[in-house]
């Protein structure tokens, strides 16, 4: 043998020496073939998988027509339907019920690139008081929105429903459950969201009647039926929509659905609906109503006409504040969202309001320069110009890898 082949042999032997011992010294090891793994790794790798199907479903997916044609029946459960379309019940195979929105043909001027982009950027938005978007559909002939189905349907079935199902503290916990949801996408989203329609249909309800609010982010993503503003102007519905959203070049700020919302608490503390011609005990606006009353320091007629019960009563008048202030004429005046989720709770004192229709007695008021670009209450605010042309030319911020394609 030679002097090398001496070497390698008794280094090799070293080395096995050495594996044995350290084998010897871990006795566990022995015990585990090779690719099953520890408790702890079995757990962790557990763990990933769920973790990556939750991040998964978070990216809204891409469906096919045929997909939704299954997944509703061929269309069949007509839940409801509205500006933007009529809305489907559907299921999918792994059980999920889902509520398609068909779009209807006017969004035709939205190319592909743009409509992936809005909903992209709205079915990554996640909160417990907003409608998950679940996925679109983009074909030749339609265009879809699936969301998440939700059970009690929306929030106007109950509030004008004569039999009062719900209780005032329950809708009490639905405007601060709503306004949460807004506060969300005005101030703490990447890019803020203005709604446009916040009304009592926008705001579903769960099964355990927990507030959500729909529809967000569509006024980018198609047009509306004639019900709703359009002109060259922005969105929204007569009797909710901001005064400045009616005149023409005037910049549009988030405070729009601050606006739409103080009318919304308008309808929760009257059960009725603002426009109602036909109510026999008033036949003013009810938000002047209101305002009289209270200027008139009128609390308790106030809330006995709404019929609240006196146990309430200091909700109520909160409310009644909140909403007033909420509905000031000029943007710069109304909250902010946040603030107004913290003035409904009763954490944070509220401001006594002054006269919000005073403009339609003195003749409109025009809206200072000013206002074009700030705004005191919420620090630094990006208006938005709601034209036509600024709805259809917003840039794409969702690249193509935030959305799935639905597998077959
Ligand atoms: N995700 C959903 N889950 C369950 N029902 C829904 C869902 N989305 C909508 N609906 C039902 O479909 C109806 C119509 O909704 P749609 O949004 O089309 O109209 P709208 O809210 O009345 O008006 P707008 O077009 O201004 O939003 C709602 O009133 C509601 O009852
Ligand atoms: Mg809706």
């Amino acid at each position: 043998m030679s002097p090398v082949t001496l070497i390698i042999v008794g280094f090799a032997g070293i080395f096995f020496v050495i594996f044995c011992i350290l084998v010897w010294l871990q006795p566990n090891c022995k015990s585990i073939p090779a690719g099953i793994l520890t408790p702890d790794s079995k757990f962790m790798s557990l763990t990933m998988d769920k973790f990556l199907n939750e991040m998964e479903r978070m990216k809204p997916i891409r469906f096919t027509n045929q997909h939704l044609r299954i997944a509703t029946d061929n269309y069949t459960y007509l839940l409801g339907s509205g500006g933007f379309g009529a809305v489907y019940k559907g299921v999918f195979s792994d059980g999920t019920i889902v509520a398609v929105k068909v779009l209807h043909g006017n969004s035709d001027k939205i190319i592909e690139e743009q409509f992936m982009a809005e909903v992209g950027t709205v079915g990554n938005v996640h909160h417990f008081n907003l409608v998950r978007l679940y996925g679109f559909c983009f074909g030749r002939n339609m265009r879809a929105l699936v969301y998440e189905y939700m059970g009690n349907g929306s929030l106007d079935k109950y509030l004008f429903d004569e039999n009062r199902t719900i209780e005032f503290e329950k809708l009490h916990e639905i405007a601060i459950g709503t306004a949460k949801g807004l506060a969300y996408l005005h101030e703490e989203c990447q890019q803020r969201i203005i709604h446009y329609d916040i009304k009592p249909g926008n705001i579903l309800l769960d099964r355990n009647l927990n507030p959500k609010v729909a529809d967000f982010g569509l006024a980018k993503v198609c047009n509306r039926k004639n019900t709703h503003i359009t002109l060259t102007r922005g969105r929204g519905t007569p009797g909710y929509a901001a005064p400045e959203l009616w005149m023409p070049n005037f910049p549009i700020t988030h405070k729009c659905d601050v606006y739409s919302f103080g009318m919304l608490l308008f309808e929760i503390l009257g059960r009725r609906r603002n426009l109602d011609i036909d109510h026999a005990e008033s036949q003013e606006w009810f938000p002047i109503w209101v305002w009289k009353r209270f200027e008139a320091e009128e609390a308790k007629e106030l809330i006995v006409a709404c019929g609240i019960e006196d146990q309430n009563r200091e909700i109520a008048e909160r409310m009644v504040k909140v909403a007033l202030l909420c509905v000031l004429y000029r943007q710069e005046s109304r909250p902010i969202m946040s603030v107004v989720v913290k003035m409904l709770e009763g954490s944070i004192e509220i401001p006594k309001p002054l006269n919000p229709f005073q403009h339609m007695i003195d003749g409109t008021v025009p809206l200072p320069a000013s206002q074009t670009n700030t705004d005191t209450s919420a620090g630094s605010v990006s208006s938005v110009m709601v034209t036509e042309s600024s709805l259809q030319s917003a840039p794409p911020i969702v690249t193509k890898l935030e959305i799935e394609s639905a597998s077959t």
